[in-house]
């Protein structure tokens, strides 16, 4: 794994943009996996003001709450339209169906989506316990699209997006850890000190299902872009 440290998120953000620019304009970037939450929102704002043209490249998100519809505010899918697809056209965008009564057959229609439509960069943030897209300890890392029960711990964190922690569903869909890491090339960020130990733990611990980030010291295309907060408790 690589990893940079910068000063703040909107350094790190400017680094990430590069790389996205660079796979672009050569033509390596027909698929994005795409992430949520505060920690790509820099990247996303450069996106928008940037020139960069997204109309040949597809986005796949990694999640989508379970029982909301696209519409809700709250929904990853409304996330993503206020955030970068307005403003930025996609050829075109898929995220999990939070609203779909048959899980199991959402997963299968989802997998299907990414089989047909390999990432060729994955955004990622993490969770302070290290889970990534909904992925939370505990998860297999063969895992592929599922329904998958949010930790309290995820509840809590997400709940200030919400107007209470009874309002964050208890569920999601997420896409798995295999298929995150089938991903070419994988970008996470972290930022502010929340974050310090699942840093930590994913680039100096070792490789275990109890920590689902710690998966990617086996991806040979990594790239974790930090600030000083997120890097504080990293040896070196
Ligand atoms: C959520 C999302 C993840 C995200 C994580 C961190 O649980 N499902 O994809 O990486 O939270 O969120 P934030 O970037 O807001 O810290």
């Amino acid at each position: 794994m690589k990893l940079e440290v910068y000063k703040n998120q909107e350094e790190a953000s400017q680094r990430a943009y590069e790389i996205i620019a660079a796979e672009l304009n050569n033509n390596q970037l027909h698929v994005m996996g795409l992430a949520t939450g505060s920690t790509p929102l820099a990247l996303y704002n450069i996106l928008v003001n940037s020139d960069l043209d997204f109309s040949n490249v597809s986005a796949a998100n990694l999640d989508e709450y379970k029982g909301l519809e696209a519409s809700n505010d709250q929904s990853y899918a409304y996330f993503m339209r206020e955030h970068l697809f307005k403003q930025k056209p996609f050829l075109k965008t898929y995220i999990p169906d939070g609203t779909a009564s048959d899980a199991a057959k959402e997963c299968d229609r989802y997998n299907a989506i990414l089989k047909d439509h390999p990432i060729d960069i994955q955004i990622l943030g993490i969770g302070s316990n290290a889970h990534i897209g909904f992925n939370e300890p505990g998860t297999s890392f063969e895992s592929q699209t599922q329904l998958v029960d949010l930790t309290p711990e995820t509840i809590e964190a997400n709940k200030r997006f919400f107007e209470s922690a009874n309002d964050v569903p208890k569920q999601a869909f997420s896409m798995g850890i295999a298929s995150i890491m089938s991903a070419k090339k994988i970008i996470l960020m972290a930022f502010g000190t929340s974050k310090a130990e699942a840093i930590r733990l994913t680039v100096e611990g070792s490789i275990t299902e109890d920590v689902p980030a710690s998966i990617l010291q086996n991806h040979k295309d990594v790239i974790i872009l930090c600030d000083e907060e997120a890097a504080s408790q990293l040896k070196k």
